[in-house]
């Protein structure tokens, strides 16, 4: 080989050193700056502590010479090694202690590093580019709250409608559920938020009780952004679906019992039409009326049509437009539990085809009309059709707490897609939506045991503070005014000389 093509070969070499020296540096520098990113403060306060031990010890025993020695024994042979400790002794162990503080930050961002390459890689896959031929970035990886995960993607021209498209895609890449796609307030980011973790199978009542503090709330259940809870006034309706098991009954007696504790003036009227057996722990209560046959459903039905009347007619006299908590009337809840039976679809032949008839046309008008007069509307159903819950009173529900529905035809039906099929077969575990938003909850469980005594509580103290209904309980003037009459008769017959 000539000298000039010995040269040549050796520039060659010192060059794909330098390059790949320089290509360790930036990865080694690259894992160094996430490992600082990665180390909160008290991590930061234990690794000092634990590197400067190491630095004392170290220098003690002279272990941070030695092992430059070991190391490199070419270089750091012993004249060397005296010269430093000679001369150089501080920087030596500074530059000691930099090389801990070194290792200790990469080795804090090897996992993160390896994830970005993970998520980064599984971006690739979905084959997303700009105009400019680009594919988006990973930028960032952050913990929201308990259950998400936040990848912040550097998507320049891409849409989040473009991610949205490949979502399906996206969750088998990155092997995780994605909760959400946003765009970021500098639009050339955006953020992909998946689910870290699912939602736990059961979830007390009693744990989350606490929460029922301001009025007229009641709890819906725990999302993965925290609890949910409501206003009866920011949701007059609302409608509990779902096959059955499913855990619609006990759901509808923690929003129940959840409004009766937060709502002290509530007249409650229930129709169970299993035989009153879902609510005999509620009929207790003295603002609780229950009604267990389609004719008292009818009659409760025509009650409440003739009160709200009386509503309107107040709300008219006064020119206000809604009900306030100062006017003298007060909540009303009317809850229907198997609402489709109610408004089974008979033919003509049926008994009780007038009366299903009538019911659904009152019920229509009440939740149709109902939210300035107070009255509040929450049905429970496990079948979900036009012929079952008329779809006049469907367009008036704006609270709905859906669980798993074997179809996504019956899915799609309560909630406008198929969620609600593709929910886990865990009790309790629904779709809450409210408007346009829909989230997955854990609805709070509450024993049968726990309840009554939880209603008897509520008895007894509704009984102390002696709270009053502003007005007596629909239905009890008329037994009032048969009572009287019965009496009057009695008085008749005993004194025949009185003409009527
Ligand atoms: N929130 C919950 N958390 C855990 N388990 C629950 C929950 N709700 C219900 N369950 C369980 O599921 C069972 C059925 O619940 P529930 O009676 O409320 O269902 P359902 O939807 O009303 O059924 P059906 O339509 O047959 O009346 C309960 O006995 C309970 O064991
Ligand atoms: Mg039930």
């Amino acid at each position: 080989m000539t000298t000039k093509k010995k040269e040549t070969e050796l520039d060659r070499i010192v060059t794909e050193v330098f390059i790949g020296v320089s290509l360790i540096f930036l990865f080694l520098s690259k894992v160094i700056w996430k490992g600082i990113r990665q180390t909160s403060a008290k991590q930061l306060f234990y690794a000092t502590f634990g590197i400067l031990t190491i630095g004392v010890v170290s220098f003690h025993y002279q272990w941070h010479y030695l092992l430059l020695h070991n190391l490199m024994p070419d270089i750091f042979d012993y004249d060397v090694i005296e010269n430093l400790h000679r001369n150089y002794h501080a920087q030596t162990k500074l530059s000691f202690l930099g090389v801990l503080y070194g290792i200790y930050f990469i080795l804090n961002g090897i996992a993160p590093t390896l994830r970005f390459y993970k998520y980064q890689k599984a971006l690739d896959a979905c084959t997303l580019k700009n105009s400019k031929d680009q594919k988006p970035r990973v930028v960032a990886i952050y913990n929201e709250g308990e259950y998400f995960k936040v990848i912040k993607v550097w998507a320049y021209g891409i849409g989040a409608s473009q991610f949205k498209a490949k979502e399906s895609l996206l969750e088998s890449t990155f092997l995780q559920q994605i909760e959400e796609i946003r765009e970021c307030k500098n639009r050339s980011y955006l953020e992909i938020v998946l689910s870290n973790k699912d939602l736990p199978k059961v979830i007390q009542f009693e744990e989350i009780e606490e929460n029922l503090k301001d009025n007229s709330t009641c709890i819906v259940g725990e999302s993965k952004k925290g609890l949910i809870t409501t206003k009866l006034s920011d949701l007059p309706h609302m409608m509990i679906a779902g096959t059955t098991g499913g855990g619609k009954s006990k759901c509808f007696k923690g929003l129940l019992y959840s409004m009766l504790r937060t709502t002290p003036t509530l007249q409650m009227y229930l129709i169970d039409l299993k035989g009153g057996i879902e609510f005999k722990d509620f009929d207790t209560l003295s603002n609780v009326k229950v009604v267990k046959t389609i004719d008292d459903s009818v009659t409760l039905l025509k009650q409440l049509k003739t009160e709200m009347r009386k509503r309107f007619d107040y709300l008219e006299k006064k020119g206000l437009e809604k009900l306030k908590n100062s006017d003298p009337y007060d909540q009303i809840i009317l809850g229907i539990d198997e609402a489709s039976v109610l408004y089974a679809k008979v033919g003509r032949e049926h008994p009780d085809y007038e009366n299903i008839l009538k019911a659904r046309e009152l019920t229509e008008e009440i939740a149709k009309l109902s939210r300035a007069a107070k009255i509040s509307l929450i049905l429970a159903t496990q079948k979900v059709t036009k012929e079952t819950i008329d779809t006049r009173i469907q367009e008036n529900i704006t609270g709905r707490i859906c669980f798993k529905l074997n179809t996504i035809e019956g899915s799609v039906r309560v909630l406008g897609n198929g969620k609600a099929s593709e929910l886990p077969y865990i009790p309790g575990r629904g779709i809450w939506q409210c408007g346009n938003e829909q989230v997955e909850i854990q609805v709070p469980y509450i024993s049968q045991i726990d309840l009554r005594s939880k209603l008897n509580l509520l008895k007894e103290n509704m009984t102390d503070k002696g709270y009053k209904l502003k007005r007596s309980m629909l239905g009890s003037e008329a037994k009032k005014d048969s009572t009287k009459t019965k009496l009057f008769r009695k008085s008749l017959k005993s004194n025949p000389e009185v003409q009527l």
